[in-house]
């Protein structure tokens, strides 16, 4: 069983985005598979680098989306996305010195927890325009 499960409450009504939010919970999950089955470094770290990088290309197209549709709360939200990016920064800078394992420890749940707080908290608020702008 998964560790991470989606739930369709997650859903911000933007399929595309869903979908993005998807693969970072199946991305976490596999990570979480490798980790039980005792994968070495090698293993996991492209997989490890695939999250951060994914995770980077989604906030980077939910803003190209909310530019599109002049998103009327896209300051807070580039923000909230900022905050988080230099977390990632931190983290992927930590496997590029060779830490992989104590970095996916530590980051497969940093991602999912930060997704779904930050779904509930302000993703879900851009529902309305992002589909009024026709991004569904
Ligand atoms: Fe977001």
């Amino acid at each position: 069983m998964a560790l991470y499960d989606w739930k369709d409450d997650y859903s911000v009504g933007v399929a595309r985005f869903d979908n993005h939010h998807k693969r970072l919970f199946d991305i976490a999950n596999q990570l979480h598979e490798m980790m039980k089955l005792g994968r070495g470094a090698d293993v996991i770290e492209p997989v490890l680098r695939d999250l951060i990088e994914y995770t980077r290309y989604h906030l980077a197209e939910e803003e190209k989306a909310m530019e599109t549709i002049g998103y009327s709360d896209i300051a807070a939200h580039k923000w909230a996305h900022k905050i988080f990016t230099d977390q990632l920064n931190a983290a992927a800078a930590e496997v590029d010195q060779g830490k992989t394992i104590f970095v996916v420890i530590k980051i497969a749940k940093t991602v999912i927890d930060w997704l779904i707080n930050h779904i509930y908290g302000i993703d879900k608020k851009y529902t309305p325009e992002m589909n009024a702008g026709g991004i569904r």
